[in-house]
């Protein structure tokens, strides 16, 4: 049998990035270039800005990520792009890039769903077993996936507003910190030797759905509250509350879904896997209840195209392509 070789892109928000995935699990490069440098300036990632900075660099990065692969072109078995959700400007940049290689050097096309592939980022170092149940926590999304078998996907719950990444993004912003904030209160939580009592968010009994927003007000309140009674020394208690009401409910839900299902794995996933409380809230939980948990190196946890290239190479085990009419979608179901 042949080897498969995958150019993968991933451009959906503030990250250029291009990799190349031998047989699905292989990262024989990975090439990721931040923007988020430039967007600090304007405390969140700017539509406009993204999509400029991704055509100042998609070019080289995908030259470079194959030239580190070590293989010619004209070896590759399949271009990879993100298809969506995202940013429309941005998504727009990879995708024209991807079919324009895909069209110049006659290979199949594989549009993946981004969130597809923060899921199978786990594919990269462990084995999936199914039914699987992932919970995918980003700066975009908060959902609860059940796998039954490979390539079907069923949205148990999501947020029905903020997404935890962008909570802890504002919670920051709220404390001082520059964005995104979401590492800076994860390693003040840790420090804190007390916590601010804020509310849980577990919405009707049963349901998978989450809820961040009343959270996040009730921060801001408390942050208001102690900045009127002329207080300092408050931000590790609040980072502290904050991360423990967040962390409670993902967890305690995540546990009932996979109970529920029947899931033989857990698979943590995007960015805010990266979260070091989360990790361990989770790991502790899983190990007591006997539950296997997967999750990715914290590189493949954050936006990167190596996970689309994970995702793509199951689609194109099947013979999923897609064709030159591929279009960005900001809004995309799984
Ligand atoms: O998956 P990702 O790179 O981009 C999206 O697809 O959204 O996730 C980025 C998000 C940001 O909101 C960032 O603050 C958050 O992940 N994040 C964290 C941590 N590291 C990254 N949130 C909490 N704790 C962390 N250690
Ligand atoms: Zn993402």
């Amino acid at each position: 049998e042949q080897d498969c070789y995958i150019l993968a892109v991933e451009t959906s928000c503030d990250e250029t990035s291009a990799a190349v995935i031998k047989n699905g699990t292989e990262i024989l490069s990975n090439l990721i270039a931040s923007q988020i440098e430039t967007h600090r300036a304007f405390g969140g990632v700017v539509p406009e800005v993204a999509s400029r900075k991704h055509v100042e660099s998609i070019t080289l990065m995908l030259e470079e990520a194959v030239r580190q692969a070590g293989i010619p072109p004209e070896r590759l078995s399949a271009i990879a792009v993100t298809e969506g959700p995202g940013l429309v400007g941005a998504l727009l940049v990879g995708i024209m890039a991807a079919k324009s290689l895909a069209f110049a050097l006659g290979k199949p096309l594989i549009g993946v769903h981004h969130i597809a592939g923060h899921i199978f980022a786990n594919r990269l170092v462990q084995e999936v077993l199914y039914p699987s149940m992932a919970l995918v926590v980003s700066g975009g999304h908060t959902e609860l996936v059940l796998m039954e078998r490979e390539g079907s996907f069923e949205v148990l719950g999501q947020t029905r507003d903020d997404a935890v990444g962008e909570a802890y993004d504002k919670v920051a912003r709220s404390l001082g910190f520059p964005y995104p904030g979401g590492p800076f209160v994860d390693k003040l939580a840790g420090e804190a030797t007390e916590a601010e009592n804020l509310p849980r968010a577990w919405l009707e009994p049963g349901s998978y759905d989450f809820s961040l927003s009343g959270l996040k007000s009730a921060v801001l309140n408390a942050v208001n509250q102690h900045k009127m009674r002329g207080e300092d020394g408050y931000q590790p208690a609040i980072a502290r509350g904050f991360q423990e009401s967040v962390i409670e409910v993902l967890v305690e839900k995540a546990i009932r879904a996979v109970r529920a299902t029947g899931s033989r794995q857990l698979l943590l996933c995007g960015g805010v896997a990266a979260n070091r409380g989360l990790r361990t809230a989770l790991s502790e939980r899983c190990e007591k209840e006997n539950i296997l948990l997967s999750i990715p190196p914290l590189t493949y946890c954050t936006d990167n195209a190596a996970m689309i290239g994970a995702a793509a190479y199951l689609k194109w085990k099947s013979g999923e392509f897609s064709t030159l009419e591929l279009k960005a979608e900001a809004s995309l179901s799984l």
